[in-house]
């Protein structure tokens, strides 16, 4: 059984992805923790009522990211966790800690990497006048939302989209890259290979949303 502690920071929908799946596919796998760094995030009560432990770090309590950074640690490494996911945890992570987990950290990141990286980024593909945007799975590095990339969706970008929109059909293919990715790392199946992740046995490492519906 492998054992993974989830971080997240607000609503908790890509952590509910993660939970979901693994349950319905039953991976050799547990959810151990979510943990998160707000009080008030609103996913901590899917987990609850799902019979997962919560822990909250609020970082505000911390003067310093190191102070806060090395509090996390100590909650995550309670469970000896062979993956951290990072699930919409809106932290900036010391390298310190990056540099712990490194190899064993995933996050996703709302943009097709290594385009538009930080914050506001449907906002920033409507601005860069992209046609295809989506979201990134990658491993976690000191440099931030950049890492060797396992998984990646892309969706159109359609006329009239606002970045609401855009966030919203971006946010079902993360719902899907996510549990994927998570599943292959816990099935022993990713490599990293300099920059790159390979996936074996093969399979696609790229999804292309199904837009139907949509009226384009
Ligand atoms: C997602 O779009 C994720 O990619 C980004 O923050 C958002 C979190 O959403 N990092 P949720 O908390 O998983 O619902």
């Amino acid at each position: 059984m492998k054992k993974i502690v989830i971080l997240i920071s607000g609503r908790g929908s890509n952590m509910e992805a993660v939970v979901r799946a693994c349950a319905r596919e039953g991976w050799p796998a547990r959810i151990c923790v979510i943990i998160s760094n707000r009080p008030d995030a609103a996913g901590l009560g899917f987990a609850a009522a799902n019979g997962i432990e919560t822990k909250v770090v609020d970082h505000r309590q911390f003067d310093g990211r190191e102070s806060f950074d090395a509090a996390l640690e100590r909650e995550i490494d309670r469970f000896e966790p062979d993956l951290v996911v990072l699930a919409g945890f809106m932290r900036v992570l010391t390298d310190a800690f990056v540099e712990k987990y490194a190899g064993r950290m995933l996050n996703i990141h709302p943009s097709l990497l290594p385009c538009f990286p930080g914050l506001r980024t449907h906002q920033q593909a409507l601005d860069a006048g992209v046609r295809v945007h989506g979201a990134s799975v990658h491993f976690v590095t000191p440099t931030l939302d950049h890492g060797p990339i396992v998984a990646q969706g892309a969706v159109p970008v359609i006329a009239g989209d606002d970045a609401a929109a855009l966030a919203a059909r971006v946010l079902k293919v993360e719902h899907d890259i996510y549990p994927r990715a998570v599943r292959w790392f816990i099935e022993g199946r990713l490599s990293i290979e300099g920059e790159r992740v390979a996936l074996a046995p093969s399979e696609p490492q790229w999804l292309f949303a199904d837009i139907a519906g949509e009226g384009v």
